[in-house]
């Protein structure tokens, strides 16, 4: 076998590992698409609408959706089409190690690390910020330093930088998480079915009760004049609304997890392509209304940076809405974590068993059948970073990985179909020779409006991942081995 970083695994192993998974394969079309909406609605919609249209975009905010569904429309398209071709967990880290190559592979994986573990950790924050509205509700005041990070903390308290502080709530939601994840999850489709419906109804109801309180001047002017920061970076304008598209792109973050969910599905090579695109979809058209509204309900300087959906009703003066949105956030938020917890394990085990990643991560527990030491390590990484950091800053990093395995995964798409033009594809997608290079240039594009600190640290991630794969993972890989 060769000692390319080009290497692939051959189909025939893949088609073992299908033979040995246990997983039982109950999930419909519906329930694929269900677990995608679980997946996608959550801490972009609830939080992160609040500072993209207070920090960046104004009532733009609208187009900033819009310019990020289109960069996702394009990956979900190429996502569609290669989950149709190998039906199998591990989302993009699979697919492209068995047809692109080990290394690209390697980096897809490791930036997939961004997605889900700064994914769920972002989604902690969130669900901090509802849980203080949450326990608000019924007159409890929590202490600004156990609901918040040293950075946030200091700005609330209005001192100067950093101050002592730790997310409490963050953790401890994190923890609640983990336990289930390692114990093993018993949440049938039927359950998942449940909370999205949940879900559903507060988006719905957010659309429809909050227009009667649009108030047309809120949305004046609608992109609003340039302002440059203190540190001179540009607020607002045509460059705050594409800043307020990589920020925004989080919210819709989540239908490629319906790819993990490949090995439970009944007619994987149909249904999953469709649930992707189908859970897109529907995203897309409740969050450009939601944003429209909310940005009409109140004026986006004063909008809320931590629950600002439901700080909005808040402020129109309709406090039991703010109780229904604020539960349903709460509930939501914490499927989003699981999800995202969830398929960061399994995609840390897919890498181990290819030998890429230490046997620690495909340890299974004898009882609860679950990789229970990787979920440990999950649980206490997502746990420390969401106590002690801004949600804006790990939010923009989960994008840029996002954005990066996304730009890949359209590029792979591409040569995928010029490598192996007669592969069987139950799925194909359209135009592929406009769809895929779209693709990757929305998605790169979208990275390049991301801030210059959130580069900095997204370069010496990506390099890192680099010196890895050459000093351990290459060396340790099962096709190593079989040379
Ligand atoms: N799209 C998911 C959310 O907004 C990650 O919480």
């Amino acid at each position: 076998m060769s000692n390319s970083i080009w290497r692939k695994k051959p189909m025939a192993a893949y088609e073992a590992d299908m033979k040995k998974s246990e997983l039982k394969r109950v999930l419909t079309k519906w329930g694929l698409t269900s677990l995608g909406i679980g997946a996608i609605i959550g801490g972009g919609i609830f939080t992160l609408t609040g500072i993209a249209a207070h920090n960046h975009a104004g009532p733009a905010l609208a187009i900033a959706f819009v310019i990020a569904a289109i960069g996702c429309t394009f990956a979900s398209l190429c996502y569609a089409e290669f989950s149709s071709i190998l039906p199998v967990e591990g989302s993009a880290y699979a697919y492209s190690y068995g047809t692109v190559g080990e290394a690209f592979a390697w980096l897809i994986g490791w930036n997939l690390i961004l997605e889900y573990m700064m994914g769920a950790t972002t989604v902690a924050v969130a669900w901090s910020g509802y849980f203080e509205k949450l326990v608000h509700l019924f007159g409890i005041e929590l202490p600004v330093r156990l609901m918040n990070d040293p950075y946030t903390a200091g700005e609330k308290l209005g001192l100067e930088g950093p101050v002592p502080a730790f997310n409490l709530a963050a953790f401890l939601i994190t923890w609640g998480v983990t336990s289930v994840l390692v114990k093993g999850i018993q949440e049938s489709a039927k359950a998942n079915n449940a909370i999205v419906i949940i879900k559903l109804s507060v988006v719905l109801f957010v659309i429809i009760a909050g227009a009667f309180y649009i108030k047309i001047e809120n949305w004046t002017p609608f992109i609003p004049p340039v302002q440059v920061g203190a540190d001179g970076v540009e607020h607002f304008g045509w460059a705050g609304v594409r800043t307020a598209a990589t920020v925004v792109f989080f919210a819709y973050i989540g239908f490629d997890a319906v790819s993990t969910q490949a090995g439970e599905a009944i007619n994987p090579r149909k249904d999953v392509p469709f649930a992707i695109v189908a859970s897109l979809i529907v995203c897309t058209v409740l969050y450009i209304l939601v944003s429209l509204v909310l940005t009409g309900m109140v004026k986006y300087d004063t909008l809320d940076l931590k629950a600002p959906v439901a700080a909005a009703f808040a402020d129109v003066g309709l406090p039991w809405a703010v109780f229904i949105i604020t539960i349903a956030a709460v509930a939501g938020l914490t499927s989003v974590m699981l999800v995202m917890m969830l398929g960061q394990t399994r995609i840390f085990l897919g890498m181990a068993k290819d030998g890429l990643l230490p046997a620690f991560f495909k340890a299974i527990h004898p009882e609860f059948k679950t990789p229970w030491k990787s979920t440990i390590l999950v649980g206490f990484i997502v746990s420390v970073v969401s106590a002690l950091t801004p949600i804006d800053k790990v939010s923009e990093m989960c994008s840029m990985g996002t954005l990066l395995a996304f730009a890949m995964i359209s590029g792979a798409v591409l040569l995928l179909r010029y490598q192996q033009p007669d592969i069987e594809r139950p799925y194909k997608a359209p135009l592929i020779w406009f769809v895929a290079p779209m693709g990757v240039f929305f998605n790169l594009y979208l990275m390049t409006q991301t801030q210059a600190a959130t580069w900095r640290a997204f370069l010496i991630w990506s390099t890192l991942g680099i010196i890895v794969y050459f000093i351990y993972s290459r060396g340790k890989s099962n096709l190593n081995q079989n040379d």
